[in-house]
Protein backbone atom coordinates (compact mmCIF):
# COMPACT_ATOMS: atom_id res chain seq x y z
CA UNK A 1 0.00 0.00 0.00
CA UNK A 2 1.04 3.61 -0.93
CA UNK A 3 0.53 6.09 2.29
CA UNK A 4 -0.07 9.19 1.21
CA UNK A 5 -1.58 10.36 4.76
CA UNK A 6 0.51 12.01 7.28
CA UNK A 7 2.41 9.29 8.94
CA UNK A 8 2.32 6.05 9.45
CA UNK A 9 5.02 6.59 6.09
CA UNK A 10 6.18 3.81 4.30
CA UNK A 11 9.76 3.12 5.44
CA UNK A 12 12.69 1.15 3.70
CA UNK A 13 13.33 -2.48 3.44
CA UNK A 14 16.78 -1.46 5.68
CA UNK A 15 14.61 0.18 8.72
CA UNK A 16 11.61 -2.68 8.56
CA UNK A 17 14.83 -5.32 8.93
CA UNK A 18 16.36 -3.30 12.16
CA UNK A 19 13.29 -4.65 13.79
CA UNK A 20 14.49 -8.34 13.85
CA UNK A 21 17.85 -6.95 15.86
CA UNK A 22 18.03 -9.00 19.08
CA UNK A 23 16.20 -8.81 22.05
CA UNK A 24 18.01 -6.99 24.89
CA UNK A 25 16.90 -5.68 28.46
CA UNK A 26 16.13 -1.72 28.39
CA UNK A 27 18.84 -1.61 31.94
CA UNK A 28 21.63 -3.08 29.70
CA UNK A 29 24.43 -1.59 28.19
CA UNK A 30 23.34 -2.52 24.66
CA UNK A 31 20.31 -0.86 25.26
CA UNK A 32 22.38 2.31 27.05
CA UNK A 33 24.75 2.03 23.64
CA UNK A 34 21.22 1.95 21.69
CA UNK A 35 19.53 5.31 23.29
CA UNK A 36 22.89 7.22 23.68
CA UNK A 37 23.26 6.73 19.78
CA UNK A 38 20.11 8.07 19.31
CA UNK A 39 20.12 11.48 21.17
CA UNK A 40 23.62 12.52 20.02
CA UNK A 41 22.24 11.57 16.10
CA UNK A 42 19.04 13.63 17.00
CA UNK A 43 21.32 16.61 18.12
CA UNK A 44 23.44 16.39 14.67
CA UNK A 45 20.16 16.64 12.58
CA UNK A 46 18.84 19.08 14.31
CA UNK A 47 20.88 21.57 16.75
CA UNK A 48 24.34 20.76 14.23
CA UNK A 49 27.43 23.13 16.06
CA UNK A 50 24.98 23.58 18.88
CA UNK A 51 25.36 20.52 20.31
CA UNK A 52 25.95 21.00 23.59
CA UNK A 53 23.58 23.62 23.65
CA UNK A 54 20.49 20.90 23.81
CA UNK A 55 19.58 17.66 25.35
CA UNK A 56 17.31 15.06 23.29
CA UNK A 57 14.47 13.16 25.28
CA UNK A 58 13.26 10.08 23.42
CA UNK A 59 10.41 8.21 25.02
CA UNK A 60 7.75 5.63 24.21
CA UNK A 61 4.23 7.29 22.40
CA UNK A 62 3.32 9.07 19.36
CA UNK A 63 3.95 12.65 18.74
CA UNK A 64 1.06 13.68 21.49
CA UNK A 65 3.13 12.07 24.23
CA UNK A 66 6.11 14.31 23.38
CA UNK A 67 4.17 17.62 22.91
CA UNK A 68 1.98 16.99 26.11
CA UNK A 69 5.50 15.95 27.88
CA UNK A 70 6.72 19.21 26.34
CA UNK A 71 3.50 21.75 27.24
CA UNK A 72 3.19 19.91 30.82
CA UNK A 73 6.86 20.42 32.12
CA UNK A 74 6.78 24.10 30.79
CA UNK A 75 5.27 26.18 33.09
CA UNK A 76 5.81 27.34 37.10
CA UNK A 77 2.59 27.38 38.99
CA UNK A 78 0.73 30.69 37.99
CA UNK A 79 2.20 31.47 34.89
CA UNK A 80 0.27 30.98 31.87
CA UNK A 81 0.75 29.49 28.25
CA UNK A 82 -0.07 31.52 25.01
CA UNK A 83 -1.16 29.36 22.18
CA UNK A 84 -1.03 30.40 18.75
CA UNK A 85 -3.95 28.24 17.10
CA UNK A 86 -4.51 27.71 13.64
CA UNK A 87 -5.40 24.19 13.55
CA UNK A 88 -6.33 20.80 15.16
CA UNK A 89 -2.91 20.37 16.77
CA UNK A 90 -3.07 24.02 17.93
CA UNK A 91 -6.12 23.69 19.50
CA UNK A 92 -5.10 20.31 20.78
CA UNK A 93 -2.01 22.22 22.58
CA UNK A 94 -4.73 24.13 24.02
CA UNK A 95 -6.52 21.49 25.01
CA UNK A 96 -3.79 19.94 27.24
CA UNK A 97 -3.27 22.99 29.33
CA UNK A 98 -7.03 23.62 29.88
CA UNK A 99 -7.09 19.51 30.76
CA UNK A 100 -3.90 20.35 33.57
CA UNK A 101 -5.99 23.33 34.56
CA UNK A 102 -3.06 25.67 33.96
CA UNK A 103 -3.58 29.08 32.85
CA UNK A 104 -4.28 29.19 29.24
CA UNK A 105 -4.86 32.52 26.82
CA UNK A 106 -4.95 32.15 22.65
CA UNK A 107 -4.27 33.97 19.25
CA UNK A 108 -6.70 32.55 17.17
CA UNK A 109 -6.53 31.89 13.39
CA UNK A 110 -8.75 30.50 10.88
CA UNK A 111 -7.30 27.48 9.53
CA UNK A 112 -5.37 29.13 6.74
CA UNK A 113 -3.97 31.94 8.52
CA UNK A 114 -0.62 32.37 9.43
CA UNK A 115 -0.04 33.68 13.33
CA UNK A 116 0.60 37.43 12.95
CA UNK A 117 4.31 38.15 15.19
CA UNK A 118 3.25 41.88 15.98
CA UNK A 119 0.17 40.78 17.65
CA UNK A 120 2.16 38.55 19.37
CA UNK A 121 4.18 40.69 20.47
CA UNK A 122 1.49 43.05 21.77
CA UNK A 123 -0.13 40.37 23.69
CA UNK A 124 3.31 39.23 25.76
CA UNK A 125 3.93 43.28 26.66
CA UNK A 126 0.63 43.37 27.82
CA UNK A 127 0.42 40.10 29.70
CA UNK A 128 3.44 39.55 31.67
CA UNK A 129 1.64 36.11 33.47
CA UNK A 130 2.21 34.39 30.02
CA UNK A 131 5.54 32.80 30.78
CA UNK A 132 5.50 30.43 27.50
CA UNK A 133 3.91 30.25 23.91
CA UNK A 134 3.38 27.76 22.08
CA UNK A 135 3.06 26.89 18.11
CA UNK A 136 2.55 24.10 15.49
CA UNK A 137 5.20 24.39 12.83
CA UNK A 138 3.54 22.36 10.43
CA UNK A 139 -0.01 22.84 10.68
CA UNK A 140 -1.11 19.07 9.47
CA UNK A 141 -4.75 20.24 9.24
CA UNK A 142 -4.33 21.92 6.39
CA UNK A 143 -0.36 21.42 5.29
CA UNK A 144 0.36 25.21 6.81
CA UNK A 145 3.69 26.37 7.49
CA UNK A 146 3.51 29.06 10.29
CA UNK A 147 6.32 31.65 10.65
CA UNK A 148 8.81 30.03 12.79
CA UNK A 149 11.36 32.69 12.94
CA UNK A 150 9.48 35.49 12.71
CA UNK A 151 7.44 34.07 16.31
CA UNK A 152 10.92 32.97 18.05
CA UNK A 153 12.45 36.10 17.41
CA UNK A 154 9.08 37.81 19.19
CA UNK A 155 8.89 35.16 21.88
CA UNK A 156 13.20 35.95 22.77
CA UNK A 157 13.02 39.63 22.56
CA UNK A 158 10.05 39.33 25.44
CA UNK A 159 12.21 36.71 27.28
CA UNK A 160 9.36 34.20 27.11
CA UNK A 161 10.03 30.31 26.49
CA UNK A 162 8.85 29.34 22.98
CA UNK A 163 7.40 25.65 22.44
CA UNK A 164 7.42 24.24 19.32
CA UNK A 165 5.40 21.30 17.74
CA UNK A 166 7.47 20.03 14.93
CA UNK A 167 6.21 16.78 15.07
CA UNK A 168 5.06 16.94 11.10
CA UNK A 169 7.38 19.13 10.50
CA UNK A 170 11.34 17.68 11.04
CA UNK A 171 13.02 16.22 8.53
CA UNK A 172 10.46 17.77 6.03
CA UNK A 173 11.01 21.37 6.52
CA UNK A 174 13.88 23.05 7.00
CA UNK A 175 14.24 24.73 10.38
CA UNK A 176 16.45 26.55 12.57
CA UNK A 177 16.22 25.58 16.37
CA UNK A 178 19.41 27.09 18.08
CA UNK A 179 19.88 30.26 16.29
CA UNK A 180 16.61 31.97 17.28
CA UNK A 181 16.63 30.19 20.45
CA UNK A 182 13.69 27.98 20.80
CA UNK A 183 13.59 26.29 23.96
CA UNK A 184 10.77 22.96 23.19
CA UNK A 185 11.06 21.14 20.09
CA UNK A 186 8.57 18.28 19.79
CA UNK A 187 8.88 15.48 16.93
CA UNK A 188 7.75 12.14 15.78
CA UNK A 189 9.74 8.68 14.64
CA UNK A 190 7.02 8.02 11.92
CA UNK A 191 6.43 11.17 9.96
CA UNK A 192 9.23 12.83 7.94
CA UNK A 193 11.88 10.85 9.69
CA UNK A 194 10.67 7.55 8.22
CA UNK A 195 11.34 5.79 11.09
CA UNK A 196 7.90 3.72 12.64
CA UNK A 197 5.77 5.21 14.65
CA UNK A 198 5.69 4.98 18.94
CA UNK A 199 8.43 7.15 19.72
CA UNK A 200 8.22 10.75 20.51
CA UNK A 201 11.48 12.98 21.14
CA UNK A 202 11.58 16.63 22.45
CA UNK A 203 14.67 18.69 22.18
CA UNK A 204 15.31 20.98 25.03
CA UNK A 205 17.60 24.11 25.49
CA UNK A 206 19.95 22.90 28.55
CA UNK A 207 19.80 26.28 30.35
CA UNK A 208 15.87 26.47 30.07
CA UNK A 209 15.91 22.32 31.58
CA UNK A 210 17.66 23.63 34.66
CA UNK A 211 15.10 25.54 35.63
CA UNK A 212 12.20 23.17 34.49
CA UNK A 213 13.18 21.28 37.53
CA UNK A 214 11.99 23.80 40.19
CA UNK A 215 8.43 23.44 38.23
CA UNK A 216 5.91 21.50 40.19
CA UNK A 217 5.80 17.69 38.49
CA UNK A 218 2.39 17.24 36.85
CA UNK A 219 2.66 13.49 35.37
CA UNK A 220 3.91 10.59 35.93
CA UNK A 221 5.15 9.34 32.27
CA UNK A 222 5.27 12.44 30.89
CA UNK A 223 7.80 14.16 33.19
CA UNK A 224 10.62 15.57 30.95
CA UNK A 225 13.18 15.99 33.66
CA UNK A 226 12.81 12.37 35.00
CA UNK A 227 13.41 11.36 31.51
CA UNK A 228 16.45 13.22 31.36
CA UNK A 229 18.01 12.02 34.34
CA UNK A 230 17.46 8.36 33.62
CA UNK A 231 18.86 9.41 30.10
CA UNK A 232 22.00 10.71 31.70
CA UNK A 233 22.55 7.07 33.10
CA UNK A 234 21.43 5.65 29.97
CA UNK A 235 18.38 4.32 30.28
CA UNK A 236 14.52 5.41 30.19
CA UNK A 237 12.10 5.53 33.50
CA UNK A 238 9.76 3.32 31.67
CA UNK A 239 9.88 -0.32 29.38
CA UNK A 240 10.57 1.05 26.21
CA UNK A 241 9.74 -0.11 22.25
CA UNK A 242 12.90 -1.22 22.77
CA UNK A 243 12.17 -2.92 18.83
CA UNK A 244 11.11 0.61 17.54
CA UNK A 245 14.38 2.49 18.82
CA UNK A 246 16.43 -0.17 16.49
CA UNK A 247 14.59 1.05 13.50
CA UNK A 248 14.15 4.53 14.59
CA UNK A 249 18.20 4.49 15.14
CA UNK A 250 18.10 3.21 11.43
CA UNK A 251 15.87 5.74 10.28
CA UNK A 252 18.06 7.86 11.75
CA UNK A 253 21.31 6.37 10.17
CA UNK A 254 19.89 7.04 6.71
CA UNK A 255 18.40 10.94 7.25
CA UNK A 256 22.37 11.22 8.16
CA UNK A 257 23.55 9.48 4.75
CA UNK A 258 20.80 11.57 2.45
CA UNK A 259 21.31 14.65 4.73
CA UNK A 260 18.30 16.95 6.16
CA UNK A 261 18.46 19.32 2.94
CA UNK A 262 18.71 16.81 0.47
CA UNK A 263 15.10 15.21 2.13
CA UNK A 264 13.19 18.33 2.26
CA UNK A 265 14.60 18.79 -1.28
CA UNK A 266 13.60 15.32 -2.27
CA UNK A 267 9.97 15.91 -0.60
CA UNK A 268 9.89 19.16 -2.38
CA UNK A 269 10.30 17.37 -5.67
CA UNK A 270 7.37 15.31 -5.43
CA UNK A 271 5.15 18.24 -3.59
CA UNK A 272 5.67 19.72 -7.13
CA UNK A 273 4.73 16.69 -9.09
CA UNK A 274 1.76 16.15 -7.40
CA UNK A 275 0.57 20.15 -7.38
CA UNK A 276 1.50 20.65 -10.73
CA UNK A 277 -0.84 17.40 -12.12
CA UNK A 278 -3.15 18.26 -9.48
CA UNK A 279 -3.66 22.06 -11.27
CA UNK A 280 -4.17 20.52 -14.62
CA UNK A 281 -6.53 18.87 -13.94
CA UNK A 282 -8.21 21.79 -12.08
CA UNK A 283 -8.14 20.64 -8.90
CA UNK A 284 -8.05 23.48 -6.27
CA UNK A 285 -5.39 23.74 -3.42
CA UNK A 286 -6.93 25.04 0.05
CA UNK A 287 -3.95 27.10 0.64
CA UNK A 288 -2.43 29.47 -1.72
CA UNK A 289 1.85 27.93 -2.28
CA UNK A 290 3.50 30.80 -0.05
CA UNK A 291 1.96 28.62 2.68
CA UNK A 292 1.83 25.65 1.49
CA UNK A 293 4.39 22.99 3.35
CA UNK A 294 6.85 20.42 1.30
CA UNK A 295 4.45 17.17 2.65
CA UNK A 296 1.13 17.94 2.14
CA UNK A 297 -1.80 20.02 -0.19
CA UNK A 298 -4.87 20.30 0.85
CA UNK A 299 -7.68 20.34 -2.22
CA UNK A 300 -11.22 20.80 -2.32
CA UNK A 301 -12.79 17.90 -3.73
CA UNK A 302 -13.51 17.73 -6.92
CA UNK A 303 -17.52 18.78 -8.23
CA UNK A 304 -19.64 15.41 -7.70
CA UNK A 305 -17.12 13.35 -5.74
CA UNK A 306 -17.29 12.52 -1.92
CA UNK A 307 -14.86 12.05 0.08
CA UNK A 308 -15.49 8.01 0.96
CA UNK A 309 -15.44 7.36 -2.72
CA UNK A 310 -12.56 8.79 -3.64
CA UNK A 311 -10.94 7.35 -0.75
CA UNK A 312 -12.18 4.26 -1.31
CA UNK A 313 -11.21 4.33 -5.40
CA UNK A 314 -7.87 5.11 -4.51
CA UNK A 315 -7.60 2.40 -1.96
CA UNK A 316 -8.61 -0.18 -4.48
CA UNK A 317 -5.36 0.77 -6.57
CA UNK A 318 -3.22 0.41 -3.29
CA UNK A 319 -3.37 4.58 -2.65
CA UNK A 320 -4.12 5.62 0.19
CA UNK A 321 -4.93 9.73 1.03
CA UNK A 322 -6.58 11.32 4.29
CA UNK A 323 -9.45 13.19 5.24
CA UNK A 324 -10.09 16.56 6.32
CA UNK A 325 -10.23 17.47 9.68
CA UNK A 326 -12.67 19.20 12.33
CA UNK A 327 -14.64 22.14 10.28
CA UNK A 328 -12.83 20.46 6.77
CA UNK A 329 -14.40 17.26 7.27
CA UNK A 330 -16.09 16.15 4.17
CA UNK A 331 -15.19 19.11 2.29
CA UNK A 332 -11.41 18.51 1.24
CA UNK A 333 -8.68 15.57 1.02
CA UNK A 334 -5.07 15.56 1.85
CA UNK A 335 -2.34 14.18 -0.30
CA UNK A 336 0.85 13.86 2.01
CA UNK A 337 4.15 12.85 0.73
CA UNK A 338 6.35 11.85 3.69
CA UNK A 339 8.01 8.71 3.36
CA UNK A 340 10.32 6.48 1.26
CA UNK A 341 7.91 7.28 -2.49
CA UNK A 342 9.08 7.11 -5.80
CA UNK A 343 8.38 9.27 -8.80
CA UNK A 344 6.70 6.84 -10.49
CA UNK A 345 4.70 5.39 -7.74
CA UNK A 346 3.32 9.53 -7.52
CA UNK A 347 3.00 9.17 -10.95
CA UNK A 348 0.63 5.73 -10.62
CA UNK A 349 -1.70 7.87 -8.30
CA UNK A 350 -2.08 10.53 -10.11
CA UNK A 351 -2.67 8.44 -13.50
CA UNK A 352 -5.29 6.73 -10.92
CA UNK A 353 -6.71 9.88 -9.83
CA UNK A 354 -7.27 10.86 -12.80
CA UNK A 355 -9.04 8.02 -14.09
CA UNK A 356 -11.40 8.03 -11.16
CA UNK A 357 -12.51 11.97 -11.94
CA UNK A 358 -12.78 11.70 -15.30
CA UNK A 359 -15.04 8.73 -14.91
CA UNK A 360 -17.23 10.44 -12.23
C1 LIG B 1 1.58 18.81 14.01
C2 LIG B 1 1.20 17.57 14.74
N1 LIG B 1 1.31 17.54 16.05
C3 LIG B 1 1.00 16.45 16.77
C4 LIG B 1 0.54 15.31 16.15
C5 LIG B 1 0.19 14.12 16.97
O1 LIG B 1 0.97 13.05 16.62
P1 LIG B 1 0.50 11.55 16.96
O2 LIG B 1 -0.73 11.28 16.14
O3 LIG B 1 1.69 10.77 16.55
O4 LIG B 1 0.23 11.51 18.41
C6 LIG B 1 0.40 15.29 14.76
C7 LIG B 1 -0.11 14.10 14.06
O5 LIG B 1 -0.34 14.08 12.88
C8 LIG B 1 0.74 16.45 14.04
O6 LIG B 1 0.63 16.47 12.71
Amino acid sequence: MILLNPGPVNVSERVRQALLRPDICHRESEFTELLHGIQAKLLKLFVPGAEADYAAVVLTGSGTAAVESAVMSSLPQGKRMLVLNNGVYGERISQMIGLYRLGVSELKYDWTTKPDPERLRLALRQHPEVQAVAMVHHETTTGLINPVKEIADVVDSQNRVFILDAVSALAGESLDIAGPHIYMVAGTSGKCIQGFPGLGFVLIRKGFLEKMRSYPRRSIYLSLTQYVDNQGAGTTPFTPAVQIYYAFDEALNELMEEGVAKRIQRYKKIATLIRDRMAKLGVKPVLTPDKQSNTITAYHLPEGITYQSLHDKLKEQGYVIYAGQGQFESQIFRVANMGVLTEPQIAGFLDAFERICTKA
